[in-house]
C-alpha cells in the first residue's frame, strides 16, 4: 500500500470537536487534499502536541489546522512548535456559545501568528478551504479546483428564487 503524505494536519483539542471539525476533513477530501486529523489538547497532552507539532514541517505537512474550544490555547501552542502556518477554528462551547473560543484563539500576541476563522461550521469549513488556497499557490491543479468550486457557488445562489 502507498502511503500518502498529508499536506494539511487537522488538529482538535477533544473528540466532542469532531462533530463540526468533520466539515473541514469532508472539504478538504472533496478537494482531494491529502490530510490527517487527530485529537491533540495542549492542556491533556502538552508533551505529544508540541512532539507532533516539531516534526510536522519534515513530515512534509504545509498547514496545520487547529479547533480547540473555552480556553482554546490549543492553535497558539501549535504555532509556537512550528514556522507553518496555522489556522485556528474557535469551537462553540456551552458556557459562552465561543466567545471565549474565539477570543482566546484570536488574541496571541505578537511574534507568533495564528489565522483564526470564524466559531464552529463556518470556521471549520473556511479554515479548510484557506489552506486549499494557501496549497493551491503552487499547484495549478488544485487552483482551478478552487475556482471551479467558486464558479458553481455563484451560480447557484445566482439560480435561487424567492417566494
Ligand atoms: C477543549 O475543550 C476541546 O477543544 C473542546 O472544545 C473543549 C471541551 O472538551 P471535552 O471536555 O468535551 O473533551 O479542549
Amino acid at each position: 500500500m502507498v502511503e500518502t503524505v498529508p499536506w494539511v494536519a487537522v488538529i482538535m483539542g477533544s473528540k466532542s470537536d469532531w462533530e463540526v471539525m468533520r466539515q473541514a476533513d469532508e472539504t478538504l477530501a472533496r478537494f482531494d487534499v491529502p490530510h490527517e486529523c487527530r485529537v491533540l489538547s495542549a492542556h491533556r497532552t502538552p508533551a505529544q502536541t508540541a512532539e507532533y507539532m516539531s516534526q510536522a514541517e519534515s513530515r512534509g505537512i504545509e498547514v496545520v489546522i487547529a479547533a480547540a474550544g473555552g480556553a482554546a490555547h490549543l492553535a497558539g501552542v501549535c504555532a509556537a512548535h512550528t514556522l507553518l502556518p496555522v489556522l485556528g477554528v474557535p469551537m462553540e462551547s456551552a458556557s459562552l456559545k465561543g466567545l471565549d473560543s474565539l477570543l482566546s484563539t484570536v488574541q496571541m500576541p505578537a511574534g507568533i501568528p495564528v489565522g483564526t476563522l470564524g466559531i464552529g461550521s463556518a470556521g471549520a469549513r473556511n479554515a479548510a478551504l484557506l489552506a486549499i488556497a494557501i496549497l493551491s499557490a503552487s499547484r495549478p491543479a488544485l487552483r482551478e479546483k478552487l475556482r471551479r468550486f467558486r464558479q458553481e457557488q455563484s451560480e447557484k445562489v445566482l439560480r435561487e428564487t424567492l417566494p
